[in-house]
């Protein structure tokens, strides 16, 4: 094996599942940006986090002021538009409209959700956490109130390698597992 640098080390943890996440801001603007930098962290009560770079990011200033956000997951059919949410904006600018994705009102926040995202998972904020001297906050939302249209052939999530380069999900394979 080749060693890699410390600091591309975490590039390792690959493909990770790409989402749009959605929140509002005070004055009720809707706001998506694509993250993959998004994992589970407990069952019980069902949290998830969202890794942020930065506290000028609308998704933490928003999730921050309101205590809510969406998490909705990209599939591969809507993957370009998606990822064009990714481009610095002023607040109040609606992305999701420019880019051809509709919103539609959430069950259990206020913050709407990607019409065309077939798994959401609707949170409130749990904590944010700030991890001494790393780059990246960690959003952590308890989930409220989720709904999906099935299995993963289903949804077909748009797996993020890094940079411009995504895949799909592979074939499946079952394996022995002990008692777990
Ligand atoms: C596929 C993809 C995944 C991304 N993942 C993350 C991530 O996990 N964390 C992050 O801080 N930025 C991530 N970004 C960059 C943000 O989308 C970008 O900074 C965006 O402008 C943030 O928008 P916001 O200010 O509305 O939150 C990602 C971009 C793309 C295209």
């Amino acid at each position: 094996m080749k060693e890699v640098p410390l600091n591309q080390s975490v590039k390792l943890i690959t493909p990770r599942v790409t989402a749009l996440i959605t929140t509002v801001d005070k004055g009720g603007n809707v706001n998506a940006a694509p993250y993959s930098w998004v994992a589970p962290v407990s069952f019980s009560p069902p949290l998830v986090y969202v890794g942020i770079g930065g506290k000028h990011k609308h998704t933490y200033i928003n999730a921050k002021d309101t205590g809510e956000f969406v998490v909705n997951i990209v599939s591969e059919d809507f993957g370009q538009q998606a990822v064009n949410c990714e481009e610095q904006h002023s607040p109040g600018t609606n992305l999701m409209e420019k880019h051809g994705l509709g919103a539609e009102p959430s069950k259990k926040v206020g913050v709407p959700r990607v019409r065309e995202s077939r798994s959401v998972m609707e949170c409130k904020v749990k904590e944010m956490v700030e991890v001494d001297g790393s780059d990246h906050v960690l959003l952590i939302g308890e989930i409220v109130h989720a709904e999906s249209e099935g299995g993963i052939d289903d949804v077909k999530p748009l797996m993020h390698d890094g940079g411009r380069k995504f895949r799909s999900v592979g074939k499946e394979t079952e394996l022995e597992r002990g008692n777990n």
